[in-house]
């Protein structure tokens, strides 16, 4: 099951849930259900055709809050209710919303609690349609979603594939997931690391011996990619460059796929013009085999000898850089360690002249590769050393940025 950690982006917040009169409602439930989890406060609104297909009380089991219906409208609260709904929140978002929906929407009627709501809000509105193709390529529906964005409104999908007219086309609103992915990009914009330009480097290299077999390490990648999470979630602009691993990129981030130590120092390198923080949690190799066989190396002609050659450092080439142009401000590595976890790593901290490391000992069961958790200590230049217990690889990234964010000060 794929469950968000409760983390600081969602602390607090208060999420409008504006349901309309489409069959992928059904997908909001579980919209819903991933946001409460997460920590959320959702307060949902059904519009009559939502009715139709989902019920007040589906959202009310999974948000444990009131789903709100026109009923309410011209009960006894009335007069306050959609002005209360509206002042505490954070975003509404519409999901899904059919052209019926946004075409109100664009032109300001407001006939329903929803869209009364939506010209009371003064928090940002974010629509993720949903309806037949033909129905969203229609004029009509481009121009009432271009008046929207041209507004600030956040318009998110719709995706590709199967509809419920059993077409194939443009017009599915977007899985729950990447509508989160968009919610807490939103959430966060303007956020501790706004305007701050990061880099994050995760999971191993592939260093070929022939055109089948490779070296490789145990990277999962997760804990990179977490790093990348929590930038976005405080707002920064994020790079992650990916070896080769199957993890989903977060929402926003621009991603850079590399196989070897050598593509992955070439995007480092451009990647790191103009950047505010590099955070190195990659598995890089080390070592590569010196040849490269061009065809497969076969059985028969026995057991090859393969050779090895160092990889560049790429960090003491950021740090190299660093020296002669100011950037990057921070340069964050990782020290994956078996033994002497704080000597090697005050060492690599020294060598590679870094502002800040971050040390785990890859003995550990519940910490390094491949698993949930880590257990880290984090030593900066200063030499401070700060020991933190077993955590979620989500909680490591949460720690390190908000390290990040005092290292890089008020200041450029
Ligand atoms: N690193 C790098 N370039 C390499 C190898 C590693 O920039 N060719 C970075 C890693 O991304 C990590 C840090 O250096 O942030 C430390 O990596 P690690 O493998 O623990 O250290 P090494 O310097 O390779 O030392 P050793 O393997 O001997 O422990």
């Amino acid at each position: 099951m794929n469950t968000l950690t409760k983390n600081s982006i969602f602390n607090d917040r208060q999420i409008l849930l504006g349901i309309t009169g489409s069959i992928a409602a059904y997908k909001a439930a579980d919209l819903a259900s991933k946001l409460t989890q997460a920590g959320v406060q959702v307060s949902v609104i059904l519009t009559e055709a939502a009715q139709q297909f989902v019920t007040p009380l589906t959202f009310q089991s999974v948000t444990g809050l009131r789903a709100y219906t026109d009923t309410d409208l011209w009960g006894s609260e009335a007069h306050v209710l959609h002005i209360g709904l509206a002042e505490g929140a954070d975003l509404l978002v519409i999901a899904p919303a059919t052209a019926n929906t946004i075409a109100k929407l664009a032109h300001g009627q407001a006939d329903s609690l929803l869209t009364i709501t939506a010209l009371a809000i003064r928090c940002p509105l974010m629509i993720a349609p949903a309806m037949d193709m033909g129905m969203f390529e229609h004029t009509a529906t481009q121009v009432n979603l271009a008046m929207l964005e041209e507004r600030g409104a956040i318009v998110v999908g719709p995706a590709e594939g199967r509809m419920a007219s059993g077409l194939i086309g443009k017009g599915r609103m977007v899985e729950p997931e990447e509508l989160v992915g968009h919610i807490r990009l939103t959430l966060g914009r303007e956020g501790s690391l706004a305007e701050r330009v990061v880099v994050v480097t995760a999971g191993g290299t592939h260093e070929p011996i022939d055109p089948v077999r490779v070296v490789a390490n145990r990277s999962s990648g997760k804990q990179g990619f977490a790093l990348a999470q929590s930038a976005l979630d405080r707002g920064a602009d994020v790079t992650l460059i990916a070896g080769p691993v199957h993890l989903p990129t977060p929402v926003g981030a621009k991603r850079l796929n590399v196989e070897t130590a050598v593509e992955m120092r070439d995007a480092v390198m451009t990647a790191v013009e103009g950047t505010d923080a590099l955070l190195m949690a990659a598995a890089v190799a080390d070592f590569r085999p010196v040849l490269t066989a061009a065809e497969k190396i076969k059985r028969r002609d026995g057991v090859p000898v393969v050779q090895f050659e160092p990889t560049d450092d790429i960090l003491g080439l950021v740090t190299k850089r660093r020296s002669e142009t100011g950037r990057p401000t921070v340069v964050v590595g990782f020290a994956a360690e078996s033994q002497d976890l704080l000597a090697n790593a005050r060492a690599k901290l020294e060598e590679k002249g870094l502002t800040l490391i971050v040390a785990n000992d890859i003995t550990a069961p519940d910490a390094g590769f491949a698993v949930d958790t880590n257990r880290v200590t984090l030593i900066d230049a200063q030499g401070e050393v700060k020991e933190l217990p077993l955590m979620s690889k989500t909680e490591v990234a949460e720690v390190v940025m908000e390290r990040v964010v005092a290292l890089l000060g008020n200041g450029d």
